[in-house]
């Protein structure tokens, strides 16, 4: 995958399968060059198209996410950051030119969806060929690229970790960004009823997705989730972490499981890309040992991270189905040309919008 900032031309590999009107033609890339304001070190470039290499193909990338995590690599706090410049974008949709050899599953004009994690906001990628997963021909682009990562956790976190059943409470942190607002159409569609915070600029936006608002910085939060569901909740999705992990621990109901899928609790410098998640670790092996030894009453505590592979391809297609059946209604808070990716990190960076933003490169 060309991850790395491209530099000049590869030579062509032998026994690569190229599309006509495709072949040739230069790339557009975003660069990622340091850590700072997104309007210094987001940047745009230009270079030779990559070529299919064994077992890889090229897609001519459609639409491509724009992601927390993206903000988090600026900031260098991300878990598992590459080094400067590179080029970002967690996933994408799009079209192969171009198969290398060795590949027999895929071909020219296969529409797909990769999830690189990074590597996606440029005009021609190239990805290994069996990470893909097929998207539908009549689906949006942006639409689309909303339900690789997103959708996938969402759905993933709901029905494989968590064990949630139709009328169970739930508690959804972030109710209103890329995550939350399909975690809880999807749990709405579940039949549970979901208790979402979200800050009240979003109230409005939150409960039009069938959720009860709650405000994140209200005080004595576990106390008011409490008395809106008395019994606790069976499940919490937190991507905050820290203490907070604390709180939403307290509000569960005897069986219930807490799931962490990230940690991106302020206060931390740029460059302590590890300290963030140290709570989240400790907390889950110490609740790991007590639920061993009886001591949670049922209660588990379950660290989160999306992955390609089987379940990926399957879930996504189920996802497919659900948006087809107008189940599932992706929020796009923008559609962004390649030179105001930016304009879309600063935009999540600020938190004044619901949904996800998408570069169409
Ligand atoms: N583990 C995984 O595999 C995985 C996969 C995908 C994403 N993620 C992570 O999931 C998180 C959400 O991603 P996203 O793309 O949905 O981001 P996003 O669109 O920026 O949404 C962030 C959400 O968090 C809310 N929020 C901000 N501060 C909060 C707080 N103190 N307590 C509770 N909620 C708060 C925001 O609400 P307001 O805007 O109303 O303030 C917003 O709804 C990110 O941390 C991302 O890295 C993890």
């Amino acid at each position: 995958m060309t991850a790395q900032a491209p530099g000049p031309a590869e030579p062509t590999s032998s026994g690569a399968k190229a599309a006509g009107p495709e072949a040739g033609g230069a790339n557009v890339f975003v660069r990622m060059t340091g850590t700072g304001d997104p309007e210094r070190h987001v940047t745009l470039g230009t270079g030779e198209r990559p070529v299919a290499g064994r077992g890889k193909v090229v897609v001519r990338v459609e639409a491509a996410g724009v992601s927390y995590a993206e903000v988090q690599m600026l900031q260098h706090l991300h878990p598992f950051p590459p080094s400067f410049p590179f080029v970002p974008g967690y996933d994408l949709v799009g079209r192969i030119t171009e198969v290398g050899p060795g590949v027999t599953d895929r071909q020219v004009g296969d529409r797909v969806a990769a999830m690189p994690r990074h590597g996606s906001w440029q005009r021609y990628v190239e990805t290994p060929a069996k990470t893909l997963a097929t998207v539908p021909e009549e689906q949006d682009a942006a639409v689309a690229v909303a339900l690789v990562t997103n959708g996938v956790t969402a759905w993933q976190m709901l029905h494989r970790v968590a064990d949630v059943r139709p009328g169970d409470a739930v508690l959804v942190h972030g109710a209103s960004g890329g995550v939350g607002t399909l975690l809880t159409q999807l749990a709405v569609h579940h039949g549970l009823r979901v208790i979402g915070t979200a800050s009240p600029a979003k109230h409005d936006a939150v409960r039009a997705l069938g959720a009860e608002p709650l405000d994140y910085r209200t005080p004595g939060l576990p106390a008011v989730v409490r008395e809106l569901a008395p019994g606790g909740v069976r499940a919490v999705f937190d991507h905050v972490g820290g203490r907070g992990l604390d709180d939403s621990w307290a509000v569960l109901a005897d069986g219930g499981t807490l799931v962490s899928y990230d940690s991106s609790v302020a206060g931390y410098r740029p460059g302590q890309w590890f300290r963030p998640h140290v709570p989240a670790l400790r907390r889950t092996v110490r609740r790991w040992a007590a639920r061993h030894l009886g001591l949670t009453r049922g209660r588990r505590m379950s660290m989160y991270y999306v992955k390609p592979g089987k379940d990926f391809n399957d879930d996504l297609a189920a996802l497919h189905g659900l948006l087809a059946n107008g189940v599932l209604r992706p929020e796009i808070a923008g559609r962004h040309p390649l030179d105001e990716a930016a304009v879309a990190v600063r935009a999540l960076l600020h938190g004044s919008t619901v949904g996800k933003h998408v570069l169409l490169p």
